[in-house]
């Protein structure tokens, strides 16, 4: 960034593909801020051209008409644009567009994690090849800075941890479910009522949305592109409101966390699921649409960010400021592509290999031994109970209780196969419920 604004001005020209949710909020917010960004960067960014699906459709920010056009090749194509900004979304067009862009040595800003999760490695390839970089801060975690937290504040630092709560969908439904003992399916019909869910909101409840986003900042951290493959990821669909009854009285809410790790072999773990988090803990007070990435890095220690994840204003506020990087490289050149590879660490830990506590709901028949069973399949594979809770108060008269274990740290690979023998057991009535425990101590 330029120590001082220069008395004249510099004009960015930006194309922007998308005037939806976050493309008109980018056009709103800097026209409302045009003012102090100036000051500030010495930029003046104006938008040339925008594309959209639909030019009938009724908009809810004023753009002069000649702006508007359906055409995404205008943008690449005009060589006034310096910046391509996609805010369309998906996977095809997206990818053909930041392709055509990159090609075209127009600087990439981008919301768009799944097109990154899918295919950030040929993308910053390319980027590289073209010398044109992609800036992302939007992608993950809408509002909060997080990918220049990773990238500057805290670049001196091995990131030893991250653990984040990064679908505010997920983390709505979960709340209400927490809160007001509501089932998952009205949870999440509020959900949508209020806004803060799609109308198909499968790519946030099935977790994937999450996993999208904890691909990109483990690839930050630990320099090499994270297959989709290598991410053990579930949805909160399945989580029943007994769950968030019995976590509570083990000293537990359940969160979806993204967890991403390097063991002391420099194999890297990343994760989404629900998972049972101390009530004692600062991520288990993070509620309804928030955000909050927990980073540990070797020489700062644990550090919190929190803020609203998505929304139009959150995110307009992540791509300006990517904007104004992409100003700030047009004055002085680009550092980096926008990731940076390196050899320290390189491989994904097998999924199996992953070592976690463990909460394992049963319902059980009402009958002596049942403990024992279930007890002698999970030690048979090393795995140990520490601590167990058989609520009387949710007996039923059909002769069945519910039978709640923690367990101490289990390999998943075993844990799998003690959960098809437990389930085969005759005393064991319907689907065991399970879910990863972080203790967050250290
Ligand atoms: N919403 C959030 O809070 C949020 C947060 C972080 C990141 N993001 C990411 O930001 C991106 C945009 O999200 P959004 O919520 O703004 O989406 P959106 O509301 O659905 O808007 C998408 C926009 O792209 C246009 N569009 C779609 N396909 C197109 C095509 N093939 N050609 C030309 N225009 C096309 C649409 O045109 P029409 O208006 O004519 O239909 C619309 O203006 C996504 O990658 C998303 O993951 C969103």
């Amino acid at each position: 960034m330029p120590s001082a604004a220069p008395a004249v001005p510099r004009a960015i020209q930006v194309g922007l593909a998308g005037l939806g949710n976050v493309g008109a909020g980018v056009f709103k917010n800097i026209e409302a801020n045009r003012d102090l960004i100036i000051q500030r960067t010495g930029a003046d960014i104006r938008i040339r051209r925008i594309i959209v699906r639909d030019l009938a459709r009724p908009r809810d920010v004023s753009v002069p008409e000649s702006l508007l056009g359906t055409r995404w090749q205008d943008l690449t194509e005009d060589p006034e644009i310096q910046v391509v900004v996609e805010l369309i979304g998906g996977t095809t067009t997206a990818y053909e567009l930041v392709c055509a862009a990159l090609k075209a040595k127009k600087i990439v800003v981008t919301g768009n994690k799944a097109l990154l999760a899918e295919r950030g490695q040929e993308l910053f390839a390319l980027a590289e090849q073209c010398g044109a970089p992609i800036y992302f801060e939007a992608a993950v975690a809408g509002g909060i800075p997080i990918i220049q937290v990773l990238q500057e504040g805290l670049v001196g630092n091995r990131i030893l941890s991250i653990h984040g709560i990064i679908n505010g969908t997920c983390n709505y439904i979960l709340t209400r479910m927490s809160q007001a003992g509501l089932s998952y399916a009205d949870a999440l019909r509020e959900a949508q009522e209020k806004g803060y869910a799609e109308a198909d909101p499968t790519l946030d409840v099935s977790g994937w949305d999450a996993a999208h986003k904890a691909i990109i900042l483990a690839s930050l951290s630990y320099g090499f592109w994270i297959p989709q493959g290598c991410v053990h990821v579930e949805g909160v669909d399945k989580i029943d409101p007994a769950d968030f009854k019995f976590a509570k009285r083990l000293g537990y809410t359940i969160k979806l966390l993204s967890v991403i790790r390097a063991d002391k072999d420099g194999l890297v773990e990343v994760r989404t699921q629900p998972t049972l988090v101390p009530l004692s803990h600062v991520l288990a007070s993070v509620s309804g649409s928030f955000n909050a990435v927990l980073v540990h890095g070797d020489i700062v220690g644990e550090t919190l960010f929190y803020g609203r994840g998505a929304g139009q204003d959150p995110t307009s506020s992540s791509v300006i400021s990517d904007l104004c990087e992409a100003a700030a490289t047009l004055v002085y050149g680009a550092r980096h592509s926008g990731f940076v590879p390196h050899g320290l660490y390189g491989k994904s830990k097998p999924v199996e290999d992953t070592i976690s506590h463990y909460y394992l709901r049963l319902t059980v028949a009402d009958e002596p031994g049942v403990l024992a069973q279930v007890a002698a399949e999970l030690g048979s594979r090393g795995i140990g109970i520490s601590s167990m809770i058989q609520p009387e108060d949710l007996e039923d008269t059909s002769g069945q209780s519910s039978l709640v274990l923690m367990i101490h740290d289990a390999r998943l690979g075993d844990m799998l196969e003690a959960l098809a023998a437990i389930r085969a057991l005759n005393c064991v009535r319907g689907e065991p419920s399970w879910m990863r425990v972080e203790t967050l101590q250290g």
